[in-house]
């Protein structure tokens, strides 16, 4: 499979290693220095483009991706604001697209335990949820997609939750802190605490492999197909 990535940073970098790995080819790498090369004609030369560079240049990229008619893989995070404008526009195009807040395994089985846990503590308002999610200094956006993903499900299912915010003080709001520290690659905690005592759930990345692998399996994933895809399409 020919490779086109969009966004040559540390996880266009990962992304490169697995992809060659499992045989496939990079015919195009793309960063802040060359983005002018991100035309229709240059996309084309590959079956598939992942999409891992910053939420100010992400729509621009997708939509280039689906007027040069291939499939593309979304990785960055922060412009879910845009998410069902994006989504009109793959439809309206025939187009092809594969998002995820969180493209690891481990992660994605974490989201499955939050959602069953808030399910669970739903039934026990003695305990107050908040979460906390821990990452590099370079990264740009605040909260981090995968702890909205998390926020959500909370909010889906814990009747007294409102809505999330990184201000903490209003009972009905899911409090999420933000930490931003050294180069932790990503760190989440949902927290339940009462007066007698605390129910805690944490995913910790060790390194950026398994965010790399998940995005390389979900391009093989759609290289043929259309429409629009995410995580539970995989597992
Ligand atoms: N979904 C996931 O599983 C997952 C995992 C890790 C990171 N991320 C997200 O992926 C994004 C990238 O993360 P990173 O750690 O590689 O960041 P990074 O800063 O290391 O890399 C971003 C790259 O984008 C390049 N870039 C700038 N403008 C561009 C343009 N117009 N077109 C193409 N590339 C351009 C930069 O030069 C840089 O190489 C972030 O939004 C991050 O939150 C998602």
């Amino acid at each position: 499979m020919n490779i086109a990535l969009l966004g040559y940073g540390k996880m266009g970098k990962e992304i490169e290693t697995i992809a060659l790995q499992r045989g496939h080819h990079i015919v195009l790498k793309v960063d802040e220095t060359n983005a002018h090369t991100i035309q229709p004609e240059h996309i084309k030369k590959a079956d598939v483009a992942i999409e891992f560079s910053t939420p100010h240049t992400v729509i621009k990229n997708i939509n280039m991706c689906f007027d040069a008619k291939i499939p593309v893989v979304v990785g960055t995070t922060g412009w879910y604001d845009s998410i069902l404008d994006i989504e009109k526009e793959c439809l309206q195009q025939n187009g092809t697209l594969f998002y995820a807040s969180n493209f690891s395994l481990g992660v994605n089985l974490f989201f499955k335990l939050n959602t069953y846990l808030a399910e669970l503590m739903n039934k026990y308002p003695m305990y107050d949820v908040e979460m906390e999610e821990i990452h590099h200094i370079h990264k740009l956006d605040k909260p981090s997609g995968t702890a909205i993903t998390l926020a959500n499900q909370i909010l889906s299912n814990i009747d007294c939750k409102k809505q999330w915010s990184i201000t903490q003080g209003n009972p009905e709001t899911l409090f999420i802190k933000d930490i931003r520290e050294g180069e932790v690659p990503g760190t989440h905690i949902v927290k339940y605490h009462s007066n007698i005592d605390d129910i805690e759930i944490m995913h910790k990345a060790h390194n950026r492999k398994g965010f790399a692998q998940g995005a390389v399996i979900a391009a093989e994933h759609i290289k043929d197909k259309k429409g629009i895809f995410t995580m539970s399409d995989l597992i």
